[in-house]
């Protein structure tokens, strides 16, 4: 039986996050620069059923027996065998691994979790289609983030520019609206890591505190956020690129009165700015991990270069195209 291998990249949020968790539009990119992989193959010398998980970069090396239903790679596993209604898988070995740096924006949970459900089930000879992958992992979404947005595992699994919004329901269910969409002009952004790591559910907690203690302050807020993101959109489809430096930067302040910059995260986004950056922000949950800053043609080395002498422990350079 042949390995069955599948990546999935990691992911910048644009525009939008927080505000998405309440029914906002976001913007998000798929990263090809860093990947999350998974590789299935056949376990010779197992014992018939057994599912080997190796990833050592997290220290695991395990039975999915022997694993909690609610640690993630047990879940997507499960996942897959129960929406294929396969009780006796074949015995297999899964190994894991991720340049995606853990715990900062980038998506690497929902991105191993993607490369999971995608490798075992073409192993299993059944691979599921996209929509279904996301959603499996948006199950699993839910054990990292506790009440996710949908956003992350939507734009990894389709490996592709997506808008998302949910439109939630009065008993707090939800639709997922998504639309994949091309870029007509493509442009140059670089993400500096403040090299905090922050769980995105911290965030999100402490988001939704202030949101209790607030709600209209906060509601205003991120209907500013929904409109930036329409701009955005817009700006995006039209080729107008340079506009949304602009609108970064206004989408930081934001986040900034939301409560989940900090001084380090400012720091990076001042540095960015003046490297030459038409605009910047903080992505994704904040509170640490990673912000990143538009840069114009050419100028993404000299940017790269001003976020590291203002304590970046790392920078990628990407085209979004
Ligand atoms: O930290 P990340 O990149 O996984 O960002 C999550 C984005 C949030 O809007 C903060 C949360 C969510 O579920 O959408």
């Amino acid at each position: 039986m042949p390995a069955f291998t599948a990546t999935a990249p990691g992911k910048i949020i644009l525009f939008g996050e927080h505000a998405v968790v309440y029914g906002q539009p976001a913007i998000a990119v798929p990263v090809f620069e860093v990947r999350a992989r998974a590789v299935v193959s056949a376990g010779i010398r197992l014992e018939p059923g057994t599912i080997r998980i190796q990833a050592p970069e997290i220290r695991l090396e395990a039975d999915l027996a022997r694993l909690p239903s609610d640690q993630p790679i047990a879940a997507a596993l499960t996942g897959v065998l129960q929406t294929l209604a396969i009780s006796r898988p074949p015995a297999c070995v899964l190994r894991i691994d991720s340049t995606i740096p853990i715990a900062s924006g980038l998506g690497s949970g929902a991105a191993v979790t993607v490369a999971v459900i995608r490798a075992f089930s073409a192993f299993l000879g059944r691979p599921l289609p996209l929509e279904q992958v996301s959603m499996l992992a948006y199950e699993v979404e839910k054990i990292h983030h506790g009440t996710p947005s949908g956003i992350d595992n939507t734009v990894i699994a389709y490996a592709m520019p997506v808008t998302y919004q949910r439109r939630v329901h009065p008993g707090g269910s939800f639709d997922p609206v998504l639309e994949t969409f091309p870029i007509p002009e493509p442009f140059e952004i670089v993400i500096g890591d403040t090299g905090i790591r922050s769980p995105t559910a911290a965030a999100v907690r402490s988001v939704r505190a202030g949101w209790q203690a607030e709600p209209e302050r906060y509601n205003r807020l991120f209907d500013s956020v929904g409109e930036i993101v329409r701009s955005a959109r817009a700006a995006i489809d039209a080729g107008r690129v340079e506009s949304l430096g602009p609108l970064m930067d206004r989408n930081h302040r934001l986040l900034q009165e939301i409560g989940v910059s900090c001084p380090e995260l400012d720091r990076l986004v001042e540095a960015a700015r003046a490297g030459g950056a038409l605009g910047a922000k903080l992505c994704g949950g904040g509170l640490g991990g990673n912000m990143i800053a538009l840069a114009p043609p050419g100028k993404s080395e000299n940017i790269s270069s001003a976020l590291r002498y203002a304590g970046a422990v790392r920078t990628i350079r990407t085209t979004i195209q």
